[in-house]
């Protein structure tokens, strides 16, 4: 048929568009597009006319769209797509509808995500106005810099910047992004700073850049009264000096009443859909080491990502923010207070403020935004006390100390409470099965029923609900037991031991399984990394183990930046 076409042969039917008009067979067109299957069979005019004018029909779309009736084969290019899209379309070939918007998917790019949104919309493609939103979301910063975003109109100025979705480091970006937007046409957007303004969350300005953090400790307050007050744009807009009012007298506040304190505008973005990656911190391999790595899970592979500042092993390790601490811990010679941030985004470790302690083999976890670093060892004795930390004073400070001394503690956060688990007291020398939890309403330590056996260096992690303790060990006897405590009945039950003996392991939780990696089992530290899933109560070894045996590391999961 395709021949017959090309040398016009037993033709019954001319197609036109714009200056291109094409002969072609109408029982192919009929059997490839629902479009001229209704036109040839039903009784309109069309049916027996031999020449229709597609008007509404880009002349390049209509020869690829006719060619691809034939033949089955088109090329979308980014020259072609913006014509065959709608093409598609209206002659109803969804096939190619299809692959145009898997195309335009593939071509995202901040300048044109946009532009490809609103595309999308106009052609009624969900999944790609999805995923160019998604995008658009993911990659605001490089999105505001571009000319289809200045030339957004309010109405989809407004509704972006309200997201509650967008991917920033701080809310400062979009601040800036307000601006530079305002002043692109500065006599006729002037008037509308209030109604954007709104949407800014000053007061939450903002998670803190860790690069000040040491010179600045209450960035955010200087970023408002400096960069924020001080705009003659804001100057002139008496209802943008009452969200300025508003975002200072936050600042004001005690961390508790900011907890109570409560404004569309004191309510953090939570940008979503992120893949997520593991890092692993540091530990002993054999000796304390500044390296870390991180596991790709969509990719199922490790990388590596930049080293730490200093050696660091025996740290914990808290992710809050969107920002890494690795807190204290052992450098190969000393115990330290000292804390490192990493941010993934740069890839990049900052010293932080240090500890009131020294600590190595501590638990560290986040509380009701707060980091919690608990117990530990100083070098010469177990530690019962802990600490907090505050990332908007940059401050950290004791709170009530545990019943015990704890080294090799761990810990995880359940129900509002923090539980530290097992450990090793030092005194009776005798490794723990005793628990208890910290209730930061009261600032103290509540009993919790005792683990089925003592567990020193325990991995600690939480999942649906029930809290875990993994392997350990008791003296010289390492365990692959591991077993977990529900809240609500106050009983520890076992589950299906590992296949190796572990302590001294790092554990965290993703998409319903819990990962133990590293550790050490007596002999030897281990690469390998098992993971639990509580349904079928089993546990698998992970294909691809890290680069080095590793124990005493600090793991956690972050998004895995864009
Ligand atoms: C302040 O606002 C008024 C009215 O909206 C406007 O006429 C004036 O130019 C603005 N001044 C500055 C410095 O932006
Ligand atoms: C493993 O780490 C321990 C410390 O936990 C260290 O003493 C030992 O040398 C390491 N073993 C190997 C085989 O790397
Ligand atoms: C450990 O930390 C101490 C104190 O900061 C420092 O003097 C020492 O050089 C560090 N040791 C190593 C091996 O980095």
């Amino acid at each position: 048929m395709n021949e017959a076409e090309g040398q016009n042969l037993l033709c019954d039917v001319t197609l036109v568009a714009g200056n291109v008009s094409l002969a072609a067979h109408k029982v192919v067109l009929a059997a490839c597009s629902s479009y001229f299957k209704a036109m040839f069979t039903c009784r309109l005019s069309e049916s027996t006319a031999d020449k229709i004018d597609l008007r509404l029909l880009d002349s390049t779309a209509l020869e690829i769209l006719v060619d691809f009736m034939y033949t089955s084969e088109l090329y979308i290019t980014e020259e072609n797509v913006q014509a065959l899209l709608p093409g598609a379309n209206i002659l109803q070939l969804f096939e190619v509808k299809d692959a145009c918007c898997d195309f335009l998917q593939s071509q995202l790019h901040p300048s044109n995500c946009i532009g490809i949104r609103s595309f999308a919309d106009l052609h009624a493609c969900a999944d790609l106005a999805y995923y160019a939103h998604l995008y658009t979301q993911q990659h605001f910063v490089e999105v505001a810099i571009q000319d289809e975003f200045l030339n957004l109109p309010l109405p989809q100025m407004i509704k972006l910047i309200s997201d509650d979705r967008l991917l920033v480091q701080s809310e400062e970006q979009v601040y800036e992004a307000v601006i530079s937007w305002t002043m692109y046409d500065f006599s006729n957007r002037q008037k509308h700073i209030d109604q954007l303004i709104e949407y800014i969350r000053l007061s939450l300005n903002l998670k803190i850049n860790v690069f000040s953090l040491t010179r600045l400790p209450l960035l955010s307050q200087d970023f408002l009264v400096q960069r924020v007050e001080d705009e003659p744009l804001i100057k002139n807009c008496s209802r943008c000096k009452d969200f300025l009012i508003e975002a200072m007298k936050y600042h004001l506040l005690k961390p508790e009443q900011k907890l109570l304190y409560i404004t569309p505008r004191t309510k953090p973005r939570s940008p979503a859909g992120l893949p997520k990656m593991m890092l692993v911190i540091g530990g002993q391999a054999p000796k304390a080491i500044k390296s870390v790595e991180c596991y790709d899970f969509k990719e199922n592979k490790w990388h590596q990502v930049s080293d730490m500042p200093s050696r660091r092993c025996r740290c914990g390790v808290a992710v809050l923010g969107g920002l890494v601490y690795a807190i204290g811990g052992f450098n190969g010679s000393l115990r330290v207070r000292t804390v490192d941030v990493y941010e993934p985004i740069k890839d990049v470790w900052t010293p932080l403020i240090s500890m009131e302690a020294r600590r190595s083999t501590l638990g560290a976890a986040v509380l009701n935004g707060l980091i919690y670093a608990v117990g530990g060892f100083d070098g010469s004795s177990g530690l019962s006390s802990a600490e907090c930390f505050d990332p908007r004073t940059n401050e950290w400070r004791y709170i009530a100390s545990m019943s015990l001394r704890r080294s090799s503690v761990g810990v995880g956060v359940l129900g509002g409470l923090l539980f530290a688990v097992g450990g090793y007291d030092g005194a009776s020398r005798h490794c723990l099965s005793s628990v208890e939890a910290y209730s930061a309403t009261g600032d103290k330590w509540l009993p919790v029923p005792d683990m089925t056996c003592r567990r020193s260096g325990a991995g600690v992690g939480t999942m649906d609900g029930l809290l875990y303790a993994v392997g350990g060990h008791d003296g010289p006897f390492v365990r692959k037991s591991v077993e977990c405590y529900n809240p609500e009945t106050k009983c520890w039950s076992l589950v299906a031991s590992m296949h190796m003996c572990r302590r001294n392991a790092g554990v965290v939780t993703y998409n319903n399984m819990l990962y133990v990696v590293g550790g050490d089992d007596g002999m030897s530290n281990l690469s390998s990394v098992e993971c639990y899933c509580p349904k079928s109560d089993a546990w698998t070894l992970l294909p691809h183990t890290m680069h080095l045996g590793r124990s005493y590391a600090g793991v956690c999961i972050i998004d895995r930046p864009m």
